[in-house]
């Protein structure tokens, strides 16, 4: 196995810190960023959080000892993420103690959820989407009446879109909103 990750180029370290690397790097600093803001927006103790393409518990694991029991939610649909996240940032006793839920597909199918979350972050998760599965996603987000839904995007080229609009049909135009 070492032999294995060293022909990759993988130190043991890298391997241990796969997890971390593979959300976006800054691990400490942003699951604190994200959960600090959340917190800032009015987001308490008995709220529930749904975390939309959780990774491997960046905010979630802060979240988690945070809220009530069963009240945080995870989804992505890379189960090995989740798994990390427990092992290496959670630990088992956070686990047992607050009971969360994790929901793993990759068809933003949130069918598993009883009752109404009513916070959500979706951080870093837009993205890496295509539009359709941008549309699926918010779709899917929908069928819950929310208090706050927040999500991260990067902002387009506005000179192409004002470009755009101005040598387009107006379907078209409405299909880059
Ligand atoms: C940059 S990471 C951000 C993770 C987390 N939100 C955070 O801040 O650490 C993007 C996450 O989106 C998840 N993801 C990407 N495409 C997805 C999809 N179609 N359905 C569910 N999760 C997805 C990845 O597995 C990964 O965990």
């Amino acid at each position: 196995m070492k032999a294995h990750m060293e022909a990759h180029g993988m130190s043991t370290e890298d391997a241990k810190q796969k997890h971390r690397a593979y959300v976006g790097g800054m691990f400490d600093e942003i699951g604190e960023l994200q959960f600090d803001f959340l917190k800032d927006q009015g987001l308490q103790e008995h709220h529930c959080l749904l975390d939309v393409a959780c990774g491997s518990l960046r905010l979630g694991h802060h979240a988690i000892k945070y809220l009530d029991k069963a009240r945080y939610i995870g989804f992505d649909h890379n189960a090995w993420l989740i798994e990390e996240g427990i092992k290496k940032e959670l630990g088992i006793n956070w686990l047992i103690q607050k009971a969360p839920l994790f929901i793993v597909n990759d068809t933003f199918n949130l069918g598993e959820i009883n009752g109404n979350p009513t916070y959500a972050m979706c951080h870093s998760l837009f993205t890496h989407l295509t539009k359709d599965d941008i549309i699926k996603c918010l779709t899917s987000l929908n069928r819950f009446r929310w208090t706050m839904v927040f999500a991260t995007f990067n902002v387009g080229d506005r000179a192409a879109i004002r470009r755009t609009r101005t040598t387009t049909t107006p379907s078209t135009i409405t299909s880059i909103r």
